[in-house]
């Protein structure tokens, strides 16, 4: 089952984050809180077996062009997300590893792309998440340009992120 996100979703949430992602590239439990807070409609949870399996949110910008400057973790959503924005970005997506690869990723990201019916759409990923990139580019999301050591992993060397954009 998919179903907007809650305030108390919040624990499920941080864990599939912390499942999700390496220290360094995590996103704070403030943040998803408000996010979910600000804005209700753009942040989805999937459910399975009555547990939360995974989530993914969004903001609306009111953008003329996409430029890197847009791009960063942990900002808060309220810096920039507006109600009547012509621009939606989905600022994070997982699932928790023991429910991948059952099609629940992309049911949510489909789900979540009804919900928020604006046609300009972006988002920033990990070059190596060949996963995430084939819902993506199945949802009609192209490469717009790359940001030289966006994601900076505790211990690791930084790496690209991918800003990737419908065309509309
Ligand atoms: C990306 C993610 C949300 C996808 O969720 P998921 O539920 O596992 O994905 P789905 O089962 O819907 O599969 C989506 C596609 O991934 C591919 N895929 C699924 N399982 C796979 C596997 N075991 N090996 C390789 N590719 C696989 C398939 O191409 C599938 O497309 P299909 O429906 O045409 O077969 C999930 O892998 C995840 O949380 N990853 C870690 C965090 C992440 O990468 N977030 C997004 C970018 S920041």
């Amino acid at each position: 089952m998919i179903r907007f996100a809650i305030p108390s979703d919040i624990d499920s949430i941080m864990v599939i984050e912390d499942e999700a992602h390496p220290e360094g590239i995590r996103e704070t439990r403030e943040i998803f809180q408000e996010r979910i807070e600000h804005y209700p409609e753009g942040f989805l949870v999937t459910v399975k077996g009555g547990k939360v399996v995974g989530y993914i949110c969004s903001e609306l910008w009111e953008v003329d062009k996409i430029v890197p400057g847009l791009f960063a973790l942990n900002k808060s959503i309220r810096s920039r997300h507006t109600f009547t924005g012509n621009t939606h970005y989905i600022s994070s997506m997982a699932i928790l590893k023991r429910a991948q690869s059952l099609g629940l990723g992309r049911s949510m990201f489909r789900a979540l792309l009804d919900a928020v019916p604006v046609t300009k759409r972006v988002l920033i990923v990990d070059l190596n998440k060949t996963r995430a990139h084939r819902i993506y580019i199945d949802a009609g999301f192209e490469p717009l340009f790359a940001i030289r050591d966006f994601f900076t992993p505790v211990g690791q060397a930084p790496y690209f992120g991918l800003v990737m954009a419908t065309k509309s």
